[in-house]
């Protein structure tokens, strides 16, 4: 619950390990306070009365201290509102009171015309920001730019940046740099969440893996999006965040509309890198992952098997070989739907392919029920093949700009979801899809960026951006409520579309399309920063790999590496020897065995994948799984021990693998020796307090 001071304008708001209070000063200036360990609200009320620095003319001491600096006045940071009207430009309010409604604390600003509210809530030791904004004039009032929140951090030496980056099929990895005066600004203005850069930013100046403070900033938007991080003339240091990427123009709100931004989330851990990870990961499980207290099945997908050539019979073969090993989820990728053969063609024609599945879908998915599976497929909604039915009866219902040429990629063009009309072809199209066989599960992808992201018909184009987002959020949402049972991925080229946003709606992700065990270390390694092994979706493929870097490795360390997250099975199973798929088998057992641990248990990252040995612990409750990997091993550098993390020191474990006991001290202090040698090893550990 938040707490008020009785002057009215000091808020103390508490988790379990942290606070954040703010102030609203005589001049109605909402200035930042406190964020960081636990403090009293007599604590914030002395930090409420310690005055601003004194430094005019050429600088402002507002600036680095507000909540969420608007345009106009004596500011010179980037603001986090811009608005404009015909008749001027910039903000001006005055405060207009407070509520706390359960344990969220919303504070009020009016300007002429335009109400402001700042919501803070908080969920555990994330504190959620958000902004409401709402026309009350007369007059069309434009958003230039509305971000969620802007977060300020204490006066500190040397703040170091960690950021995920990365490009297709080499997403989310981590780069750690000192900051320096200026501006740092990282997003997507390609109208998806992007696989540049997750929407994400630690700041720290002396954390490691398990020790030191940790700032972390998480937005939850799957369109276009900035967060600018600030190291200001004064060294203090603020990021600011929200939904797209320019301050040219975000939406117009029409007299009474308004708009809400998405939650921009922080969080401080005083358990460096690893404790502030976990604290991410309970946060998701808890608030934003739809059941997130089920564990995820073991599926299979047929993508890198069959790719485009796919038939009933075949994926029939295929769901008997899967059903063999322990599969629980059959998924049948790209390729079974309209003329579908090929990138070429088909989407937007959500129908089966006639030639491929001359009964629908019903027979293949009521087979794969009879195997003891579930039945998924893959759509991709969003999008349409110039060479498709859709197309052709309504050729203006894309993104386009009048006279000017419609930019293909992939062979597709992206659809207007803020149209109404597209929005009710396509649930009418999932709705009947869903309901026409036994489907349990949807990949639903997402394979392009906007390129000409136009609506010639509106006068406010450019919400579009907006509307796109908001549109697939509310077409998700439906299809969740009118079908309970189904489970959603969320999927763009692989980890083009991550973020606490899709997040709330999808039960998994596709982590990455590159499926290279070795290569997916790092994008773990990267990914599980943010987000839990829960979400984090791995296939084991066929070696050589063959849609990336050609790399031969064991089947041993292929699902090793995928079992660290949702493991799944990616490769041409028909393919596969009487041994290999007699090994799988018992992989597959064994990580049924390990999941609970694995997809709810607390996260340590033991070595990051970078060199030769790198190590993942999990720990719930009386049990611990640790997954090694070795990458190269050189003679003359022995392979370290694995200190482990999370055990009690008091206590004995036994390894299941070898029958050993160790004692919790032993393993905390001086590690568990591993046996990996030579390269590409890998192995599980599971041990159990004895
Ligand atoms: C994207 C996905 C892949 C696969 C293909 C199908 O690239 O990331 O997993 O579904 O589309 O076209």
């Amino acid at each position: 619950m938040p707490e008020s001071a009785v002057d009215g304008r000091t808020w103390l708001l508490s988790g379990p390990a942290s606070s954040y209070a703010v102030h609203v000063t005589e001049a109605d200036e909402l200035v930042h306070l406190h964020w960081g360990a636990r403090i009293a609200l007599a604590d914030a009320e002395a930090l409420a009365v310690r005055p601003l620095p004194d430094y005019w003319p050429f600088e402002s001491p507002l600036d680095g201290r507000e909540e969420y600096p608007v345009e106009g006045g004596a500011r010179f940071v980037r603001p986090a509102l811009s608005v404009r009207t015909a008749e001027r430009r910039g903000t001006e309010w005055t405060f207009a009171g407070h509520e706390t409604d359960g344990d969220e604390l919303r504070l009020r600003f009016r300007d002429a015309g335009l109400a402001i509210t700042l919501h803070y809530r908080m969920r555990g030791d994330v504190v959620e920001r958000w902004t409401t904004l709402r026309n009350e004039g007369e007059q069309p009032l434009e958003l230039l730019r509305a971000d969620s929140a802007t977060w300020t951090l204490p006066d500190r030496d040397g703040w170091r940046l960690s950021q995920l980056h990365g490009r297709w099929a080499a997403e989310s990895r981590l780069a750690r740099s000192p900051l320096t005066y200026g501006e740092k600004v990282i997003g997507s203005r390609r109208g998806h969440t992007g696989h540049q850069h997750l929407p994400w930013v630690a700041l720290d100046t002396d954390a490691t893996e398990e020790h030191g403070e940790v700032y972390g900033c998480a937005l939850g938007w799957s369109g276009s999006w900035r967060i600018a991080v600030a190291q200001l003339p004064d060294a203090r240091v603020q990021v600011t965040g929200g939904a797209g990427y320019d301050d040219s123009g975000l939406l117009t709100l029409a007299a009474g509309e308004s708009f809400t931004t998405p939650v921009f989330a922080g969080l401080w851990s005083d358990g460096g890198f690893g404790g502030a990870s976990r604290a991410w990961h309970a946060y998701q499980l808890a608030h934003i992952v739809p059941g997130a207290d089920r564990d995820r099945p073991v599926l299979f997908n047929s993508w890198e098997a069959t790719w485009f050539d796919i038939s009933e019979e075949q994926q029939t073969a295929l769901a008997r070989r899967a059903a063999a090993i322990g599969v629980e989820l059959f998924v049948v990728d790209d390729g079974w739907f309209g003329a579908r053969t090929g990138d070429h063609a088909g989407l937007g024609d959500w129908t089966p392919n006639p030639d491929r599945f001359p009964h629908g879908l019903k027979p293949l998915a009521d087979q794969v029920h009879a195997l003891g599976m579930q039945f998924g497929i893959w759509v991709e909604p969003e999008m349409v093949n110039p060479d498709s039915e859709l197309y052709r009866a309504h050729p203006d219902w894309v993104q386009f700009q009048l006279g000017r040429k419609r930019t293909e990629l992939r062979n597709q063009l992206v659809l207007n979801l803020a149209r109404e009309d597209v929005q009710e072809y396509l649930w009418q199209q999932l709705d009947t899809l869903l309901s026409s066989a036994p489907i349990d599960y949807v990949k639903w992808d997402f394979n392009r960026c906007f390129t000409d992201a136009g609506w010639p018909d509106d006068p406010y184009p450019q919400r579009l951006w907006v509307d796109h987002v908001r549109a697939l959020y509310a077409l998700l949402d439906r299809l969740r409520a009118a079908h309970p049972g189904v489970a959603f991925e969320s999927c763009s080229g692989g980890g083009g579309r991550i973020d606490l946003g899709i997040m709330s709606r999808a039960d998994q992700v596709w982590t990455s399309d590159n499926t290279d065990p070795l290569d997916r270390l790092a994008i773990q390694h990267g990914f599980t920063q943010i987000h839990p092994a829960r979400t984090m979706a791995a296939w084991v493929t066929d070696s050589p790999n063959a849609q990336l870097n050609g790399r031969v490795s064991s089947l041993r360390f292929r699902f090793v590496s995928a079992m660290a997250g949702v493991l799944g099975i990616g490769g041409d199973l028909t393919e596969w020897t009487e041994e290999e798929l007699a090994e799988a088998r018992r992989w597959v057992e064994l990580y049924k065995e390990i999941r609970p641990v694995v997809q709810r248990g607390d996260l340590y990252r033991l070595r990051p994948p970078e060199g030769g040995l790198s190590a993942v612990q999990y720990v719930r409750g009386e049990e611990s799984v640790v997954l090694a990997w070795l990458q190269a091993q050189r003679h003359g550098e022995p392979v370290p021990a694995l200190r482990l993390r999370g055990l009690d020191p008091t206590a004995s474990y036994e390894c299941r693998e070898t029958g050993e006991i160790h004692r919790g001290a032993v393993l905390l202090h001086h590690g568990l020796r591993t046996g990996l040698r030579g390269d590409l090893d890998a192995s599980v550990i599971r041990l159990r307090r004895i």
